[in-house]
């Protein structure tokens, strides 16, 4: 065991092992699916970055509901209940609002929301693991409403976690909060990046490289790319108001290194340290950012 998994690792936790993935969950047919589903290619996944007025009114619809169906699936991570679970909840509180889970057939991923625990970085699927005290559980929800999407994710702590688990926790979102701050009209975006990896290596964390944040809108990930480290010169888009993008920072105990599992989308550490993720999706206005994915 390395160092940091003693940091983070609840005593008896073992590293996770794929568990069972269970059925497709229907939408009635009343709820618009984007064009995507079930195909192998998102032809929507591309610009514009700048959005129109109308555009904005739905998108910042999109992220309320998004952001109602993350806060159901956090009173739902409890000790007990299975990633499964998360995502039976998830599902409902979307179809409720109008809105389609994105995930839902999109490039072959077959859930409503992604969960990722523990060592699991990003993109895990809701399967029947079941979650024990001490656990971070990370959900990812994006809906699609009239024509565009909100995304957003937290990490949630499951029962009592161990306290360098509880900082990684706290240490990412401030990652994400000083990274949102940073986000003003008339900078590159690798400014974004530049101060989220410079905060978690003062608190000792890493930041994982390969996967950003991104703009979002018609597109669920329209081709504007967010970096979470510090990329300069490279991605120089000039941040301009009207942009509608996320930022999604996963910072990890030891290394950024993250491999694969065989179910292709499960993306884990390495060293199979802990990793914890917040995102929300922003407007860009001439004060600066605001949040969409807030309830
Ligand atoms: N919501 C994720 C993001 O923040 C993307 C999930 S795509 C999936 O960009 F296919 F893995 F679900
Ligand atoms: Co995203
Ligand atoms: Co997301």
């Amino acid at each position: 065991m390395t160092v940091e998994q003693e940091w983070t690792r609840p005593e008896g936790r073992a590293v996770l092992v794929p568990g069972t993935v269970g059925p497709r969950r229907s939408v009635p047919g009343r709820i618009t699916r984007p064009e995507y589903v079930d195909k192998d290619e998102a032809v929507s996944d591309t610009g514009p970055f700048v959005q129109s007025a109308d555009v904005i009114a739905r998108v910042r619809e999109a992220s309320r509901v998004a952001a109602l169906a993350l806060q159901a699936a956090g009173e739902a991570a409890r000790p007990g209940v299975t990633t499964d679970h998360i995502d039976a909840v998830v599902h409902d509180v979307l179809l409720e609002n109008g809105a389609y889970p994105s995930t839902l057939g999109y490039l072959g991923f077959t859930k409503s929301c992604c969960t990722s625990l523990n060592e699991v970085i990003c993109h895990g699927i809701p399967d029947s693991t079941v979650m024990q005290p001490g656990d971070l559980l990370n959900v990812d929800v994006t809906a699609f409403l009239d024509g565009v999407h909100g995304d957003c994710n937290a990490t949630f702590e499951v029962g009592e976690v161990h306290p360098r688990a509880h900082d990684l926790v706290e240490g990412a979102h401030e990652a994400m909060m000083r990274g949102i701050k940073a986000a003003r009209p008339g900078r590159q975006v690798n400014v974004i990046g530049r101060v989220i990896e410079k905060y978690a290596a003062r608190r000792g964390y890493e930041s994982v490289r390969d996967y950003t944040g991104h703009g979002v809108a018609e597109g669920f990930h329209n081709g504007l790319v967010i970096p979470h480290y510090d990329a300069a010169p490279m991605f120089d888009d000039v941040i301009t108001e009207n942009m509608t993008f996320t930022i999604e920072p996963m910072i990890t105990a030891g290394s950024q290194e993250w491999e694969m599992w065989d179910d292709g989308w499960t993306v884990v550490t390495k060293d199979r340290s802990f990793s914890a993720q917040f995102e929300h999706t922003m407007l860009i206005t001439d004060q600066g950012p605001e949040l969409l994915t807030v309830v």
